[in-house]
């Protein structure tokens, strides 16, 4: 089942060129035995799903890598207000949110269009456009790699934040093989975010449907966001940073078109913004830049190494920090 000197160049989204030491696929629970096998023998696996926020930084990855490959979806429990419906983490993300509107289950239409798998996306909440994962899963299905033992674990006790989970730090003995997701029969949609209601008409936002809503939101997101399958990326490359109130302030006194957000450890700064605002959007170094219509994807213009990409951003950072004293931090997953 393992292979051996895997190329992984068709498993990240950023296409680079890694050579796994050691490779094996999950496909269902008959291999479970073997992948706490290997975890035991390894110590650790590198765990992959849609590969779109894993950033090999070197040309050969000498650990064993596990690609979840899992399928399946179901409805768990339902009645006439919500529905419980659960997803095999090796999914497609997208095909999983298309799914759900599709019939109705109303709750998910504003990530549609997210690259990655729903495996991957408890790990680092994915979030957009007003909406974030965390608030719609129920809970999550893993296999703790140490012992074997199937596990659950509600979203409660995920330590859900912006962009992080349990699974961001540590508890790296556990494998999700499934979510589960609570999701509503009735459609009240999310337009708190200024891009997606600006982009509808009054006709248009009374017919919405949960269809029609992934629909627009995946619209919205082509028109900024670069297709993977023609220019490598792995969505925002930073967090947006979050500083305090006072600094806010000062950065606002300097310049007072700084875009920022409310949030509850203070003020949360467009990195966009502040990319952008330091020269960098639209720029190409070598084989990489900051994309020309959204400046925080860091785009692989074809052959780039992940070294490249791993100084390429600390060039970003440092002139962020020396620009405006605002520490950025690496949203992907380098290893
Ligand atoms: N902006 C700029 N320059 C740019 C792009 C944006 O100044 O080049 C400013 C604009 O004022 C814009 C604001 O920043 O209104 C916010 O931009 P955008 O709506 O594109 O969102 P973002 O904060 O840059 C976050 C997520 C995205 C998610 C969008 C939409 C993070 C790290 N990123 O980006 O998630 O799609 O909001 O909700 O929080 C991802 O995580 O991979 C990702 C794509």
């Amino acid at each position: 089942m393992t292979e051996f000197d895997k190329s992984l160049k068709e498993y990240n989204t950023f296409g680079l060129d890694c050579t796994a030491r050691e490779y094996l696929e999950l496909h269902d629970e008959s291999d479970f035995d073997y992948v706490c096998k290997k975890y035991a023998e390894r110590g650790a696996l590198l765990v992959l799903g849609g590969g779109s926020n894993t950033v090999f930084t070197n040309r050969v990855f000498e650990g064993c890598v596990l690609r979840v490959c899992n399928r399946g979806i179901s409805v768990v429990k339902e009645d006439d207000t919500q529905v419980i419906v659960r997803a095999a983490a090796g999914e497609v993300w997208r095909e999983f949110v298309l799914w759900c509107c599709q019939r109705g289950y109303c709750g998910l239409e504003n990530l549609a269009a997210i690259y990655g798998t729903v495996g991957a996306s408890p790990v680092q909440n994915i979030g957009a456009y007003g909406v974030q994962v965390a608030d719609l899963i129920e809970e999550v299905e893993y296999l703790d790699m140490s012992c074997g033992a199937k596990k659950r674990i509600k979203a409660a006790d995920c330590d859900f934040d912006y962009r992080f989970s349990r699974w961001k730090k540590a508890n790296k003995n556990e494998l999700i093989y499934s979510v589960s997701f609570r999701l509503q029969k009735k459609f009240v949609p999310n337009l708190s975010y200024a891009a997606v209601a600006n982009n509808m008409s009054e006709k248009e936002r009374e017919a919405l449907t949960p269809l029609a809503m992934c629909n627009l939101i995946t619209k919205v997101r082509n028109s900024k966001l670069p297709d993977v399958a023609t220019l490598g990326n792995v969505g925002s490359f930073f967090k947006n940073p979050v500083v305090s109130k006072e600094q806010f302030e000062a950065l606002k006194a300097k310049d007072e078109t700084i875009v920022s957000f409310d949030d509850k450890n203070g003020v949360k700064l467009s990195a966009a913004w502040l990319i952008e605002h330091c020269g960098f959007k639209g720029k190409r170094f070598g084989n990489v830049g900051m994309h020309e219509k959204q400046a925080l994807v860091l785009v692989n213009y074809g052959g780039a190494s992940g070294r490249e990409i791993v100084d390429f951003a600390s060039l970003v950072k440092e002139t962020v920090l020396q620009n405006y004293g605002v520490n950025l931090e690496i949203e992907a997953h380098l290893v």
